[in-house]
């Protein structure tokens, strides 16, 4: 049974939602699945925006066959060709044998790298500020390297200001029914999720973030169909906003969050003592993570967010606590940078992890500020070391100024 939405006069949502994934890329937890979104224009050519992933092929075949309703498939566009858009091309083909592919230079090599049997079929190879005309819809193609593969472009209908975004303005959890932004409580119920959809999958990528972004501000948007999560029709601004704050590593907000490793809890109970502190003390922007048992993409959409961090680690193998260290090397994979960490070291006879953290903060990543101050403990938050407590959460909120 199709399942489609009407995105404007002429334009459909033929996508489908995946509850069954667990893993998005196999890697980022999601336990609101995902959409993968794939959009037919019916004007006097028929035109379909990209495909979907193979478990959402049958459905999304469906939704394409009922709309045309008999008549055939003329072009099929393709503004990002990584398998979870573009594993249905093959499938597309074989039903509609004589559809035009539009797509870039690189997406067609990376479509053969893939084992995708285009060749053989009309490929229309575009690049940067050509145009494309269905009928009453005239179309240009705007390259967006790197948002977040190299061969990826966005499509800007001109007609309608309709803009095809590829990945970016995309969001993890499933659409269900709702279409569009203004159909939800965005900001309540799934700015998290788009957040951490976007720091994880395309956060390292924040310059050529800002670079299409600076072209997309030369036109007028009316709508963004991204490949993942909600279309927008209004208050574009807000999401343009929070693409800003994040390619450009600016927090969103002042708060902490607290990042702790802990093997028996001892340093769990300095991260508590320190967020208490902060609370006290006016600051109730307060965020605790254990790492152990919070999956690193939550960890990176929260340092996105906030403008400082605190990172709490035991002392494991001379070195730091492993999955911290992971954490650590996964905010510099994401070039996360311009946010004020403190440091709380934890060891039991030779403690190390502080001056490492600080090592790795220094050296490795770009704009981090550590604090001077910082908490050490021998084991646990024994007596005495108040002074010391209230230094850090002195320093912290000093530095927010
Ligand atoms: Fe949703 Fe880069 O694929």
């Amino acid at each position: 049974m199709y399942c489609v939405r009407n995105v404007t006069e002429d334009l459909y949502w033929v996508g489908a939602n995946d509850h069954r994934l667990a893993l998005f890329e196999n890697i980022h937890p999601i336990p609101r699945g995902v959409s993968y979104n794939a959009y037919l224009l019916l004007d006097e050519k028929s035109v379909l925006f990209d495909t979907v992933d193979w478990s959402a092929c049958r459905q999304f075949l469906e939704n394409v066959e009922h709309l045309l309703g008999g008549r055939g498939l003329d072009y099929l566009v393709i503004n990002h060709m990584e398998p979870d858009h573009g594993a249905s091309i093959e499938e597309i083909l074989l039903r509609y044998p004589k559809v035009k592919i539009i797509s870039t230079e690189k997406a067609f090599m990376l479509m053969r790298q893939f084992g995708f049997q285009v060749d053989g079929h009309e490929l229309i190879e575009v690049k940067e500020g050509d145009t494309q005309s269905f009928g009453k819809h005239v179309v240009t193609f705007v390259a967006a390297p790197m948002v977040h593969w190299p061969e990826a472009m966005v499509t800007f209908d001109t007609t309608n200001g309709v803009l095809f975004s590829a990945d970016a303005f995309g969001s993890f959890g499933a659409l269900d029914g709702k279409l569009f932004a203004d159909e939800v409580d965005f900001d309540r119920d799934w700015i998290d999720d788009a957040r951490r959809y976007y720091t994880n999958i395309v956060g390292k990528y924040g310059p050529h973030v800002m670079h299409l972004l600076k072209k997309a501000g030369t036109i007028d948007i009316k709508m963004l169909c991204p490949l993942h999560g909600p279309v927008w029709r209004e208050n574009i601004p807000y999401l343009l906003d929070k693409y800003v704050h994040w390619a450009t590593y600016e927090p969103e907000e002042k708060g902490v969050v607290v990042a702790y490793a802990s093997m028996y809890g001892n340093t769990e109970a300095a991260a508590q003592a320190l967020a208490s502190k902060l609370c006290e003390k006016g600051m109730t922007n307060v965020w605790l993570y254990d790492v152990s048992n919070t999956h690193v993409s939550y960890l990176i959409s929260e340092t996105f967010r906030l403008s400082h961090v605190v990172l709490a680690s035991v002392t494991y193998n001379l070195g730091i606590y492993p999955v911290m260290y992971g954490f650590l090397q996964d905010m510099k994979a994401l070039n996360l940078q311009k946010r004020t960490v403190a440091i709380v070291e934890n060891g039991s006879w030779a403690c190390k992890s502080g001056d490492l953290m600080q090592k790795f903060l220094d050296d490795e990543m770009k704009g981090m500020t550590v604090l001077n101050e910082r908490l050490s403990l021998a084991s646990s938050l024994g007596e005495g070391k108040e002074a010391e407590l209230d230094a850090l959460a002195n320093a912290i909120l000093a530095s927010m100024q």
